[in-house]
């Protein structure tokens, strides 16, 4: 079994100092990261002797150098954790500065709080460095590499580049934002942010929406495209998805009904005097939304006075980054809100709100949960949100009411529970009104599929998942590897050439056998290369297409007087040697009429793009457009087309530097059929530089030469570098055929 060396900021314990130096105590940290791995660690460890785990992490306090190796010993003994040592400077520019003062607060919509310092992200970078260096001693061949959230975004790509080939995961605990909050970091800060993050085989986020938000960042900063969720960055292959996070479901559950948890709860029930809990529990932050449950607790208090001392609100706030001035000042405004709302509706035997700032222990927390009937849970953003989950398994009888935040992350999972808006006070206290009158029975209907699910897709599957998808993503590299044309395996080719009675020839055209030009009518063919077509095409044993998706004119005035045959349009064409144009199947356009105008409408928008009209499909291209508008735009033109495609019986495509909309069911891979049954070849050779030739490859027999131009990742078996080395391929060739008669 493969060790699993876990990196994160946050390690399960954070250090006290004592009175005496040197000495530190190792309290328990908080937070939901800490809490889904440790409890899955914990239980592995117990549960399997031989589940080898390291963490790796900062220890929460500066530690003096003197006292660095002791405590490093103390915290691999009984934690099996390895600290990772920051100075005070350091702690102050990186954790509260670049990671709780920049990327929390834009990661959390806060774009208002959040401070863009040049020199806190210098720390960052270099605490991140300081992280590769220390993971660089720890890792060993063989091991797995999981890096975690948004304090270590860098480390992934910094591994890679210091040479580490290991199996390599991240997983972010915290929303990835929409591209328009994203883009608000400087450019250069997000280039490498992101790069940093790509460093990884595998990307992990809890929802859909936040891998969306990713790989349209990564698309329209870095200009690498996705297939679902699979990213080409040159000559790697990555891949971003989607594993919501789970809790350790049985521990939750059967501590609720233990005999120390029972005590408590009767402890605690006893002091509330029969009224009614509402009970939260979050860290200390502004992206929780404490203010607005107040402000919505006290709008139920308003709008229900007959609920005045029926309920109590046990509101436990735990201390969290309280050196940041936006935690400090949130600080101040709930002790203000508390004793506000306290002193207008308490009275001198109820206080609506038990508040405590502090953190609880684990019986104390699951105390809390079983005996609330009702759970008030409103932050304005969170990754995930754990405590609901939490909330929910603590419940045996099934009993409670959640009421739920729809900006969580688990949301998304828990569609049973009073889903509200937390900006609205009005709907908190209707969903309290709401919770209050809710019957048992209907609530144990409406908590039993949201327990099973979470029974099901607990923190062991969430990274069982998680692991298993990244084993899977090596395979993939692993299989898309292509090998380069070159030597032996040329010279193989070239033998089998030489074999061969009836070759099929399928090439692209631009990029495969011209570069790029910055209009696409100025790509034509140059003499030398209608020279080379025409000697291969000469040779009576060869069949040459060329398999574009330009329009059938184009390719016809082009290679006139070359007997090759033709496919235009992806496949919607083909004219045979010596033939006239025909249909590979029957085709409409009527669509054209409606789309053409909205192409247009994103020509005049984007300067130097261009739309081009063909029989069956409409190219927008943005080549000479500013790359980043034009990417940029390209998604959004992607958006509006695929509303279409329910109507009208279209794909929408992107290719290099282009958007196009085409008749479904055309495409590289069909045509190839088409030629194979027409030439019935013992000899094929396809070559191809975009996505549209993908289809190409995977169409064809295995025993095919397929060769990607540019990268190496593909459905191809082969590459090649560019069209120069194309062209050498087929001068090769056609020498290789003389005499061959
Ligand atoms: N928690 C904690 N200390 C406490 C009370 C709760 O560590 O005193 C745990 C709680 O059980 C939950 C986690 O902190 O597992 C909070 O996770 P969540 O995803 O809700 O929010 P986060 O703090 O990660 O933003
Ligand atoms: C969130 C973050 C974690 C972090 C935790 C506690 O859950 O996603 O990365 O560890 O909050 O915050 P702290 O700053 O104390 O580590």
């Amino acid at each position: 079994m493969s060790r699993l060396v876990v990196i994160s900021n946050r390690l399960p314990f954070s250090l006290r100092r004592g009175e005496q130096p040197g000495e530190y105590e190792l309290i328990p940290s908080s937070g939901g990261l800490v809490s889904a791995l440790s409890s899955y660690i914990e239980r592995r460890r117990k549960e399997e002797p031989d589940f080898e785990c390291v963490w790796m992490g900062w220890p929460g306090a500066a530690v003096e150098p003197e006292h660095q190796a002791n405590v490093r010993e103390r915290a691999m003994r009984e934690h099996g954790a390895y600290p990772v040592y920051l100075d005070e400077s350091e702690t102050d520019a990186f954790y509260h500065g670049f990671c709780n003062s920049t990327l929390w607060p834009i990661f959390h919509y806060f774009p208002s709080y959040a401070q863009y310092s040049e020199e806190q992200w210098q720390t960052y970078q270099r605490v991140n460095q300081t992280f590769c260096s220390a993971a660089m001693d720890l890792i060993r061949p063989g091991d797995v590499i999981w890096v975690h959230d948004y304090q270590l975004l860098l480390l992934p790509k910094l591994l890679r580049d210091g040479g580490i080939n290991e199996r390599l995961g991240f997983f972010l605990h915290v929303p990835f934002p929409s591209y328009e909050v994203f883009r608000l970091l400087p450019t250069r800060w997000r280039r490498e942010l992101l790069e940093g993050m790509l460093g990884a085989d595998l990307v992990g986020f809890h929802t859909h929406d936040y891998t969306q938000y990713f790989l349209r960042s990564v698309y329209r900063t870095l200009g690498h495209e996705h297939q679902f969720g699979e990213i080409a960055m040159g000559a790697e292959l990555r891949r971003a998805e989607t594993f919501p996070i789970g809790i350790d479901f049985e521990r939750f559950m059967q501590a609720a009904s233990s005999p120390a948890v029972t005590a408590l709860v009767e402890q605690i029930e006893r002091g509330l005097q029969g009224r009614r809990a509402i009970f939260s529990v979050d860290r200390l932050d502004y992206s929780k939304g404490l203010l607005h449950r107040l402000r919505g607790f006290e709008t139920f208090l308003q709008t229900h006075p007959e609920e005045r001392g029926r309920v109590v609100f046990i509101l436990v706030v735990v201390p969290s980054r309280a050196e940041v001035t936006h935690y400090r000042r949130m600080k101040h405004e709930l002790d203000e809100l508390v004793g506000q709302i306290n002193g207008a509706y308490g009275s001198v035997d109820w206080v609506p709100i038990l508040y405590q700032y502090r953190s609880l222990d684990f019986e104390e927390l699951v105390a809390l949960y079983r005996l609330a009937p009702i759970a008030l849970i409103t932050p304005l953003r969170d990754g995930m949100n754990l405590v609901a989950k939490e909330y929910l398994a603590s419940k045996p009888d099934g009993t409670g009411v959640l009421i739920l935040s729809e900006m969580a992350g688990a949301a998304r999972e828990l569609g049973e529970a009073l889903l509200i808006n937390p900006n609205h006070r009005q709907e908190i206290a209707e969903a309290l009104h709401e919770a209050v009158r809710l019957d048992p029975e209907e609530q144990v209907r409406r908590n039993r599929p949201m327990q099973e699910r979470l029974q099901r897709y607990d923190a062991r599957r969430w990274v069982t998942n998680f692991l298993d998808s990244l084993e899977r993503v090596r395979g993939r590299q692993g299989r898309l590897a292509t090998h380069h044309l070159a030597g032996a395996m040329r010279k193989a080719l070239l033998d089998r050439y030489r074999a061969a009675r009836r070759r099929l020839v399928l090439l692209d055209y631009d990029g495969t056998l011209v570069p790029f030009a910055a209009r696409p009518e100025l790509a034509n063919p140059d003499a030398a290369l209608l020279e080379l077509i025409a000697r291969l095409a000469g040779d009576p044993h060869n069949r040459v297409f060329i398999i574009s998706g330009r329009d059938r004119h184009t390719l016809e005035r082009w290679f006139a007087g070359v007997p090759l045959a033709l496919i235009a349009e992806h496949g919607a064409w083909l004219k045979d040697r010596g033939r006239d144009w025909s249909q590979l199947k029957p085709l409409t356009s009527e669509w054209k009429e409606h789309l053409a105008p909205l192409l247009q409408l994103y020509v005049d928008r984007v300067p130097g793009s261009l739309l081009e009209q063909k029989d069956h499909s409409l190219a927008w291209h943005y080549r000479r457009a500013d790359p980043e508008l034009g990417a940029g735009r390209a998604k959004e033109l992607m958006d509006e087309l695929v509303g279409y495609t329910a109507n009208f019986d279209v794909q929408v495509l992107e290719g290099k530097k282009v958007v196009e909309v085409r008749n479904a069911g055309v495409n590289k891979g069909a045509a190839a059929l088409a030629c194979l049954s027409l030439v019935e070849p013992d000899f094929v050779l396809a070559a191809g530089d975009d996505q549209t030739d993908e289809d190409l490859f995977r169409a064809l027999p295995r025993s095919a030469y397929t060769v990607r131009v540019g990268i190496p990742h593909s459905h191809a078996a082969y590459h090649l570098k560019d069209h120069l080395e194309v062209r050498a391929l087929l001068a090769a060739l056609g020498a290789a055929g003389e005499g061959t008669g």
